[in-house]
């Protein structure tokens, strides 16, 4: 009996009972005679891109966290730790513990760290709200926030998320940024400059939501990026932070990714997870066919970034590496590719299926 018919056989016995709780393991065998359904000895390292994940510096404390990273990670992004709310604790004031954390066990394996992000409108520590100034005094702390931290990483840190969800979903430049509020438009470009600065070197991007869902976002992103290139900014990115669901079509994947290299920049796709629950239901498990739906998503993600040109091709990063950890996990979902106890999940051979002989 192959493995589908009898793994069917078990299915219809066990009306596909879903796992319980939040576990996202792999559905069970038929007691270790059948082979591994997709056995593989690839690692998501094996892609001909960088493979990355999001992490927390406290992740680096569990062995089996950390030995899942050099297995099969060659780029990392710290989830948090390289925010302005964790780094910046007032002016000239900064606690780079956290982040020097990630980055000294990235450059310690050989992992390229994508810095991210430098500016973010959500996060945006107190002493910066209760800050009085013209535009020029909210240029200067800017630049010089943005001028300290490169610095600071300068040499260790390829690339960064230097702004970060600047659009709003009509297209426009987000009026609720406080940077927009006291700088205007033109903050972008400041951003950009102050960076390219302070270290010549890296490779610098744009980072955004949606492109995947919105033609307004995409058109809007990619108008920005290629009015500032034409400036002279130094702006060598746009990344998509991905985080779709089982019901995004392999089609918008594709035709954002082609947008998004057709602005003629490096293209990342920064923090992928695939949700499993997209209708947020309370009292969602994890069945057997979540696991094959997402398994799919992952696999045609892969895909699409394949099909861009190789040398747009920035990387993939998860955001998230298990389930249990991952941002969304506040309702019931399992978007990541590895289950709480890192165990790889049927979405983890949808990826490596994907890379050939
Ligand atoms: C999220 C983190 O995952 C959470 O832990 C944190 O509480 C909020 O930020 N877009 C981004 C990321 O660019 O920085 C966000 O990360 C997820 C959405």
């Amino acid at each position: 009996m192959n493995y589908i018919v009898s793994f069917c056989l078990l299915c219809v016995m066990s009306a596909c009972s879903p796992d319980n709780g939040n576990t996202g393991a792999r559905p069970p065998g038929d007691g270790g005679e059948t082979p591994d359904p997709t056995p593989t000895e690839k690692v998501l390292k094996d892609a001909a891109f960088p493979v990355g994940a999001a992490i927390e510096p406290r992740y680096l404390d569990n062995e089996a966290y950390v030995n899942l990273l050099k297995r099969e990670m060659n780029s990392i992004s710290p989830e948090n730790a390289m925010k302005m709310d964790a780094i910046s604790r007032g002016r000239k004031q900064y606690d780079f513990s956290g982040a020097d954390k990630i980055v000294d066990f990235a450059l310690d394996n050989d992992m390229r760290v994508h810095g991210h992000a430098l500016l973010w409108y959500y996060i945006t520590p107190q002493w910066i709200k209760d800050f009085q100034g013209d535009k020029d005094d909210w240029i200067e702390i800017m630049e010089e926030y943005i001028t300290d931290v490169v610095t600071h990483f300068k040499g260790k840190v390829t690339s960064w998320d230097v702004v970060n969800e600047a659009v709003d979903d009509d297209g426009n430049i987000r009026s609720n940024d406080i940077w927009y509020q006291n700088i205007g438009e033109e903050y972008i470009a400041l951003a950009f400059e102050a960076a390219h600065k302070a270290d010549p070197d890296a490779i610098l991007f744009y980072n955004d939501y949606g492109m995947v869902w919105s033609k307004t976002r995409r058109d809007k992103i990619c108008e920005m990026v290629v009015n500032l290139k034409k400036e002279g900014v130094p702006v060598h990115g746009i990344g998509l932070q991905m985080h779709i669901n089982t019901d995004t079509p392999k089609e918008n994947m594709t035709t954002s990714l082609a947008a998004a290299a057709a602005c003629g920049v490096y293209v990342h796709v920064s923090e992928l997870d695939v949700a499993t629950n997209p209708s947020n239901s309370p009292t969602a498990t994890y069945t057997r066919e979540r696991a094959e739906k997402q398994k799919a998503s992952y696999k045609a993600m892969f895909e699409a970034f394949g099909t861009i040109a190789q040398d747009k091709r920035y990387g993939i990063t998860f955001w998230g590496v298990a389930d249990n950890h991952s941002w969304l996990s506040l309702r019931p979902d399992w978007p990541l590719p590895f289950d709480r106890n890192l165990k790889k999940k049927e979405a983890y051979y949808g990826i490596t299926e994907t890379f050939g002989e």
